[in-house]
């Protein structure tokens, strides 16, 4: 949420580092972009809605001899997306671009406007500026600035440069992701290493209360009372080819398509099919303690929760633990009841979701095991819980996620494995289980070649106006992610439903104009579900169903079907899912929308 890159170096090159650096970051906030870089000790500042080409566009002739410079790609917290509201912000010779939300910004900013200062924004990052402004009447850059954050409450990954200082650049963090890549001759900071790994690999990762300023081409890192810390340096592996569209329309096609590739990344090394065992690496610091878990808490936030919500189905039927889902969101509010025998898994993609680090961050101050299920290498949730499992899916850029959830179902499934064979599951239920997990990337490449029929199918009911997602057991969370997957990428209103409930209330909805998907493969709920079809039909509503190859009775009641490969019950659901995404990918596409951009999201979701 809002990307922000910052350049220091002996080059002259800034400018290309922080367009191109904004750009990768962009998934992470389109609705305004801008710019401040200094030469000949003078800065000039673009700002403009939209995206960074528009930004681009703003600026025409790319700069030359910048060696300081700060950008930022913005997602509006506080002020609508306009020119004004746009980073970076200033006050006098300070700039800055800010991440976060400032909690107390409007006392701030009573109390500097009393003081005689003039707001341009509506945002709440101005106050810091003019903070910063303020206190450097009377102190240096440095200490005018540990000062300013003294007064700030709230979120921040802060990048600042002074105009009287062009060899000096900060950057501040406080739950917001900062990291800084030291190369040769530059330092860059930004929210996420892809801005960073194409100039150097080596990185260091800023926690929360951390300062860091490069002066004169050496960097210090502090505290937020300027008392010195000193840091590792880590080696970063992120191939710049994976962040790239490959010849695909849309970074959401392409992600959809590795998906075969990143669950056989999720398996790698992890599965010893002999003894029907999984073999999870980043669990060995606690695997005694894993032993004696009674629960199991996962808390996660939209896609992630909805993979969540499979493992909890894999979870108590097969590892025998009873397990909860809760949206992190809540979970911190809910006063959570946590004991030393309770696990509690955060899953993310990137890692840096607020909610669920905040779900993280209460369940080690209440001496809980929280253990984590991230795709981003090096990443807050990463580096803050006690052991976990990498996804190890590449970066997804798309800003709805459709390979980050896949690879998640297939951890939850090596998890479950795990998890089960340190209790009650017999080697040969491991071996069948961890058998069909290996097929599935194959039967994931068959349902992705059925593209152009999911196509017609999109065409067929783009314009309408609502849509029900129905599922039951293991591929109700299917129904719910489908239906979130349809509603960010067209904007149709859908809902996503247990299909027995559907009879309690929503089933009034239901006419010739509201077409239902129905989640129908060949499960210990298959008949149920075909009863759900059928009192859809008896109400003239349209039909979609999703059921496996072979099965004949969906064919004669439904309007459209969609085939997945048998698989056993528990993997259905990795394999429903990819129709479901294709299915949202297509209408979003004929409805002519930006799939990589849709309105008013933003990936890696920093502010609670
Ligand atoms: C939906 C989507 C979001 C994320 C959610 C959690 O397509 O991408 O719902 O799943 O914001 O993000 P992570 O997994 O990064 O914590």
């Amino acid at each position: 949420m809002c990307g922000i890159v910052g350049y220091i170096g002996k080059k002259t090159h800034g400018y290309d580092v922080l367009v191109d650096g904004l750009k990768r970051l962009e998934y992470r906030g389109y609705d305004s972009a801008g710019i401040c870089v200094m030469t000949d000790k003078k800065t000039k500042t673009f700002r403009s809605v939209g995206t960074v080409a528009r930004l681009e566009e703003k600026v025409g002739t790319p700069i030359d001899g910048v060696r300081v410079g700060i950008a930022h790609t913005r997602w509006a917290t506080h002020g609508k997306p306009r020119v004004k509201n746009a980073h970076p912000h200033s006050s006098g010779k300070i700039h800055l671009v800010h991440n976060g939300i400032i909690e107390n910004y409007q006392q701030l900013k009573k109390e500097l406007i009393a003081a005689g200062y003039t707001f341009t924004s509506e945002t709440d990052s101005e106050v810091v500026a003019h903070l910063i402004a303020r206190e450097n009447k009377k102190h240096d850059f440095a200490e005018a600035m540990y000062r300013a954050l003294g007064r700030v409450v709230g979120a921040y990954a802060l990048v600042i440069l002074h105009e009287d200082y062009p060899d000096t650049l900060i950057a501040a963090r406080n739950s917001s992701p900062l990291i800084v890549g030291i190369g040769k001759d530059a330092y860059i900071v930004a929210s996420d290493a892809s801005a960073i790994v194409s100039h150097t690999d080596r990185v260091v990762y800023l926690d929360d209360g951390e300062v860091m300023m490069v002066h004169d081409g050496a960097y210090t890192i502090t505290n937020l009372r300027g008392r010195k810390k000193t840091k590792k340096t880590h080696t970063i592996d992120v191939d710049t080819q994976k962040a790239e569209r490959s010849g695909y329309a849309h970074f959401m096609l392409k992600e959809m398509h590795e998906q075969p590739h990143a669950i056989e990344d999720a398996m790698r090394g992890r599965i010893i099919l002999a003894d029907g065992m999984a073999r999870l690496g980043g669990l060995n610091s606690v695997e005694k303690r894993l032993r004696t878990i009674k629960r199991i808490v996962i808390v996660s936030c939209g896609t992630s929760y909805h993979a969540g919500l499979v493992g909890e189905y894999m979870l108590e039927e097969y590892a025998g633990i009873p397990t909860e889902v809760e949206w992190a969101s809540e979970f911190r509010y809910r006063k959570p009841l946590i004991d030393a025998h309770t696990a509690v898994i955060a899953i993310s993609q990137s890692g840096e979701t607020a909610d669920t680090r905040a779900a993280v961050r209460e369940v080690k101050q209440k001496g809980g095991l929280a253990l984590g299920i991230v795709n981003a290498v090096g990443s807050t949730i990463a580096r803050e819980t006690d052991a976990g499992v990498y996804n190890h899916a590449g970066p997804e850029i798309g800003v709805a996620s459709t390979k980050a959830f896949t690879s998640q179902l297939a951890i939850l499934t090596l998890l479950t494995v795990y998890l089960g064979r340190q209790r009650n599951m017999s080697m040969t239920m491991g071996k069948r289980i961890l058998s069909e997990l290996r097929k599935t990337p194959q039967a994931m490449t068959h349902i992705l070649a059925q593209h152009d029929a999911i196509k017609k199918i999109a065409k067929k009911y783009a314009n309408a106006t609502s849509m029900f997602y129905l599922g039951r057991k293991y591929n109700f969370p299917i129904a719910l992610e489908g239906a979130l997957k349809m509603k960010e990428i067209s904007y149709i209103h859908t809902e996503g439903y247990a299909s027995g409930e559907m009879k309690h209330g929503p089933i009034a909805l239901i006419d010739k104009d509201f077409p239902s998907v129905i989640l129908a493969p060949k499960d210990s709920v298959y008949d149920k579900t075909l009863s759900a079809i059928e009192e859809i039909k008896a109400r003239s509503g349209k039909v979609i169903a999703l059921t496996t190859h072979g099965t004949k009775q969906v064919e004669k009641i439904a309007d459209d079907v969609i085939y997945i490969p048998k698989t056993l019950e528990l993997l259905t659901p990795l394999l429903a899912v990819v129709p479901l995404q294709l299915l949202a990918y297509y209408t979003g596409v004929i409805k002519g929308y930006d799939v990589d951009k849709p309105r008013n999201l933003a990936k890696s979701v920093t502010v609670e």
